[in-house]
């Protein structure tokens, strides 16, 4: 038997993927770009034996690392990906897999690209298998969840609308400290699956307009992380976290993630800026808010979102190095 754990952290998308091309192999219409994040993280533990007749097992970890068998709903995408990367590697054998998460699942706070970029690098290493950076990137989007495609990356991470489909680094970790303090508003799993909305994109009426707008934005992304320009990034991280949302509320039929907090959130935000404070928001696909700043701003921007009794819970954050296999083993 062969084991091997991998923590990987989840991303917040800065220019978002929003709609597909072909959902099975989470092929985007469209280009993306994220920071890689350092405490909301996925630990997974994968075992694998050459015997094919014990089956494929799935068990999720509690806070004090007990291990509960899975639900469906969670295990049947486990078990997909893990024929997948079976069949990649051409082996045969069962897989044994916990996972752990640091933080709410499905709450768009982004566990599902934590959860399956730790599940397909803990089930290459214990495959014995390596492959190159890109290989691994674009095994971890195959999950379905395409963010996962960023998440075995660290610090700063472009997706390019490209041939081979995979993320690739555009500036570590050291190249620029920023936080993401983040405003729980909402702990419950969505109302709707991220799959779904990929789906529907296409039908708002504003969405090829928004895709004729992402090449450009994905060029100040990377020129302004690349300058250290937080007065030109953060603007864009905000406009990107709204539009997202402009789609998904004008698609066939609607899907509204925000919450009547979530907007409470956006105005105190504003308000911080009209204060001086250098912070812009962004949300994923659900209710809760990324508020993005330096570090200098993060105390008074928790503070100030602690606050808000809508806040059910702050979560600082920030960028981060990426995956690591220097956690314990959860079996
Ligand atoms: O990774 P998925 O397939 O669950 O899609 C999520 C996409 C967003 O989080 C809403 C945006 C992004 O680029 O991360």
């Amino acid at each position: 038997m062969a084991k091997a754990t991998v923590e990987a952290p989840s991303n917040i998308a800065f220019v978002k993927y929003w709609g597909v091309e072909d959902l099975d192999r989470a092929i985007p219409r469209a280009p993306s770009l994220s920071m890689t994040l350092r405490r909301c993280a996925s630990r997974t533990t994968v075992a694998f034996t050459p015997d094919s007749s014990d089956g494929d097992t799935v068990l999720m970890a509690d806070a004090e690392g007990s291990l509960h068998p899975a639900n469906d709903g969670f295990a049947q995408p486990v078990m997909k990906h893990l024929n997948r990367l079976r069949a990649w590697a051409e082996r045969s054998g069962s897989f044994r897999v916990a996972t752990q998460n640091s933080f709410p699942a499905a709450a768009g706070l982004g566990s599902s690209a934590s959860g399956f970029a730790a599940l397909t690098l803990a089930a290459l290493r214990a495959l014995d298998t390596w492959p190159d950076a890109a290989t691994r990137s674009a095994l971890a989007r195959q999950s379905g969840s395409g963010s996962a495609a960023r998440s075995v990356l660290g610090g700063y991470v472009a997706w390019p609308h490209g041939d081979n489909h995979a993320a690739e680094p555009i500036a570590p970790p050291t190249h620029w400290d920023l936080r993401d303090v983040i405003a729980v508003v909402e702990t419950e799993p969505k109302p709707v699956s991220s799959r779904q909305g990929h789906q529907r994109a296409p039908s708002s009426p504003f969405y090829e307009q928004r895709l004729s707008h992402l090449p450009e934005r994905m060029q100040i992304a990377r020129t302004s992380i690349e300058a250290r320009d937080f007065d030109r990034l953060g603007p864009l991280i905000e406009t990107e976290g709204i539009e997202l949302h402009l789609i998904t509320m004008s698609s066939e039929p609607p899907i509204f993630y925000w919450k009547p907090a979530t907007l409470k959130v956006l105005e105190v935000v504003r308000a911080m800026r009209s204060d001086g404070l250098a912070a812009y928001a962004t949300m994923d696909a659900g209710a809760n808010v990324h508020v993005i700043c330096p570090p200098q701003d993060e105390p008074e921007v928790a503070a100030r979102l602690n606050a808000m009794n809508d806040v059910h819970m702050v979560i600082r954050d920030g960028i981060g190095p990426g995956p690591t296999t220097k956690v314990e083993d959860l079996f």
